[in-house]
Formats: structure tokens, C-alpha cells, sequence
């Protein structure tokens, strides 16, 4: 295979949660301009539009925490005839809560959308990526997958589960072509992390923490998720990618 050819996604479908703001929708871009063709997922019809624009693929609104959502993105999926060869667990949500402010119910939802749903969507579409011997599961971890950081208790939780996860999935699959890695990214400008970019003084602190000496851009996350959605990644899975500016090196 060429360079051009290890990388190309010409003739792969992905799927992409949380495909409509940040993080997805950078790598749902990312993928279009590679060649694929892109489901993808979010509460919101209009920010998925958006990302969409004139790209080939298709929008799915969806709530992930329906307890039938694999099954009815399954089906959207099979509507659209974009059975995905690649997906990218995107969605999450951090409820930035004190360990004593925690309930049962932030709990849960935490868990349930940035761990149970990542497996439980992914497993839905195994079999078609075992019928082809080819498939690529791109987690999101993060900072917290290693490191306690304040009010993160039950994100820092399902974030250390999705490391875990990760790693999992690529000892169940991987033997069937199917490699499972993660991108833990530092801190990147999204609705997520408002909080850390509306204050100057907490994203400069975050920004001095790296080796390179600034936060994130979403731009920086174009090649780790090609790669590891790629050819090129036919030998590398169960892994933790860090694009964090050299955050977790320090
Ligand atoms: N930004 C960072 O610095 C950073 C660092 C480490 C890890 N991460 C991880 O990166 C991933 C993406 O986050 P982001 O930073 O890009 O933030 P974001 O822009 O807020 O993305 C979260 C996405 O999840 C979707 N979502 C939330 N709840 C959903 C639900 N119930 N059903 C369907 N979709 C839902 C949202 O779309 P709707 O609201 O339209 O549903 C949104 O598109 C997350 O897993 C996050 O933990 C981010």
C-alpha cells in the first residue's frame, strides 16, 4: 500500500457520537475529507446539519440514553445504507460535581453515556465488522482516564472504565480485524470544557501544564483519529493514544 492508500477512507462508512459539536464533529470532518461516508449522532438536528453541510452521509438525532438506542441507531444506520467499518465514541457529558454533591442519578447517567454506551453501541455493529475481518473503534478517554482532577469523580470514573474498556474490546475483537484504541485528549476548546476556557487563569494553568506550552486545538486531532481509523493502524490496538501536548509526560 502507498501512504495515500494506508490512509485513505475512500469506501469506509463511519459513525461518529456526538458527531454534531467539538471533538466529533472535528473528527467527522476529518473522516469526510478522507474519503468516508459519515453517520452521525447527537440530540441536536441543527448542530448535525451543520456538520453535515454538503459531506456525504447522514444525521441521526438520537438520545443515547434511550435503552433502545444501539438498536434504532442500528437501523438509521441500515436506512442510510452506512453500516459503520469505523466508529468514534464521541458523546459524553461532564457533570463537574463534588464528590459529596454526587447522586445516584448523575451517577448513572455519567456511567451510562461515556462507558455503557460506547461497548453496547460497538457491539452492535461487531458482527458486521467480523463479516468483513475489518473494523476500527476509536473510544475518547481523557486526562482523567489516569489522573484525579477536582469535581471529576464520576467522569474520572467513567473515563478510567473507558481505558479499561478500550483495552477490552481489543482482547474480545481484535483477533477479527477489528482494532480498538482510544484518544485521551487534553484540554480543547468544546462545550465541555467552557468552564476551563471561560477562565483565563484555569486554561493558562492547563496550558502550562504541557510540554508544548498551549491547549488543544481541535485541528490536532486530525491525524491520531486518521491513523487510528486507518490501514496504517492494522497492528496497533488496545492502546491509550495521548493528544495532549505532552500533559500526561510531565
Ligand atoms: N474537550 C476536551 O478538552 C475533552 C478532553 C478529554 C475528553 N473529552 C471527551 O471528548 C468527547 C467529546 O466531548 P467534547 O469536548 O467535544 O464536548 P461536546 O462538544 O460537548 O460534545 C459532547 C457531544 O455529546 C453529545 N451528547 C451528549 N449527550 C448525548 C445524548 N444523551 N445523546 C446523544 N448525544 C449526546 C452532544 O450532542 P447533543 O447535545 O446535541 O446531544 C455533543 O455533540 C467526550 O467524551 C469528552 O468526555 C473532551
Amino acid at each position: 500500500m502507498t501512504p495515500q492508500q494506508l490512509f485513505s477512507m475512500n469506501g469506509k462508512n463511519a459513525l461518529i457520537t456526538g458527531g454534531g459539536t467539538g471533538i466529533g464533529k472535528a473528527i467527522a470532518h476529518a473522516f469526510s475529507d478522507a474519503g468516508a461516508r459519515i453517520a452521525i449522532v447527537g440530540r441536536r438536528e441543527a448542530m448535525l446539519t451543520e456538520t453535515l453541510e454538503e459531506r456525504e452521509g447522514t444525521a441521526i438525532v438520537a438520545d443515547l440514553m434511550a435503552d433502545d438506542a444501539p438498536q434504532s441507531i442500528y437501523a438509521a444506520c441500515e436506512a442510510a445504507d452506512i453500516i459503520p467499518d469505523v466508529i468514534v465514541n464521541a458523546a459524553g457529558l461532564n457533570p463537574r460535581k463534588h464528590a459529596d454533591d454526587v447522586t445516584a442519578d448523575v451517577w448513572q447517567q455519567t456511567i451510562h453515556l461515556n462507558l455503557s454506551v460506547p461497548f453496547f453501541l460497538s457491539q452492535i455493529f461487531v458482527p458486521h465488522m467480523k463479516q468483513k475481518q475489518w473494523g476500527r473503534i476509536i473510544n475518547i478517554a481523557s486526562l482523567q482516564s489516569n489522573r484525579a482532577f477536582t469535581n471529576g469523580i464520576a467522569y474520572g470514573a467513567s473515563k478510567g472504565g473507558i481505558s479499561q474498556l478500550t483495552r477490552a474490546m481489543a482482547e474480545a475483537w481484535s483477533k477479527d480485524g477489528i482494532m480498538a484504541n482510544a484518544i485521551a485528549p487534553g484540554f480543547f476548546p468544546t462545550e465541555l470544557t467552557a468552564a476551563v476556557f471561560g477562565d483565563e487563569e484555569v486554561s493558562k494553568h492547563h496550558a502550562s501544564m504541557t510540554c508544548i506550552g498551549r491547549n488543544g486545538e481541535l485541528s490536532d486531532l486530525t491525524g491520531p483519529a486518521l491513523f487510528l481509523a486507518s490501514d496504517a493502524c492494522g497492528f496497533v490496538t488496545g492502546q491509550i493514544v495521548n493528544v495532549d501536548g505532552g500533559y500526561t509526560a510531565k
